[in-house]
């Protein structure tokens, strides 16, 4: 089982950006644990940052056939992409969305996700852990759901 890992806008910047709110763990370390809990649970993961929706667009639109389902981390565009929405309910992969905080108790505009309606579900909140979690929420649904 193959999944796709897909981090949004400014996700680069860990481990110095507003660490008050994203801790000190960097992307890098991140993606080194989700990639040793990958191994555990005998998935591959394929793993892909970029700062600009269309890319993210792009690369959405080449998973069918190669992934079985997304692990997203959309930063930003979680507030305002109707255009990543699209994408994830276009390439119809199961998909689970993840925050580093608890995007509800911050400021009023981070509480609407275009992409929570055709995500399976969502983990905010548990720092660096929210990728875990979600990540084996998703492995858990992907085998309790094959697709063929
Ligand atoms: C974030 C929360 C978003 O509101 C914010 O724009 C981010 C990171 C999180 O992981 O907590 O860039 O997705």
């Amino acid at each position: 089982m193959k999944i796709a890992v897909i981090h949004g806008p400014n996700l680069r910047l860990l481990g110095t950006r507003e660490p008050e709110i994203y801790g000190t763990l960097t992307l890098a370390d991140i993606d080194r644990s989700l990639t040793d809990r990958a191994r555990d649970l005998s998935v591959e993961l394929e793993i892909f940052q970029s700062n600009h929706e269309g890319e993210i667009l792009d690369f959405l639109e080449g998973l069918p056939g190669r992934v079985e389902g997304i692990l997203i981390n959309p930063a930003a565009l979680t507030h305002t992409s109707v255009a990543l929405r699209d994408g994830i309910a276009g390439v119809g992969l199961p998909t689970v969305e993840v925050h580093l905080s608890n995007v509800h108790a911050r400021e009023r505009f981070r509480r609407h996700s275009y992409v929570a309606p055709v995500a399976v579900g969502a983990v905010a909140g548990f720092g660096p852990s929210s990728y875990l979690l979600g990540l084996e929420a998703l492995v858990g649904h992907l085998r309790r759901t094959p697709t063929s």
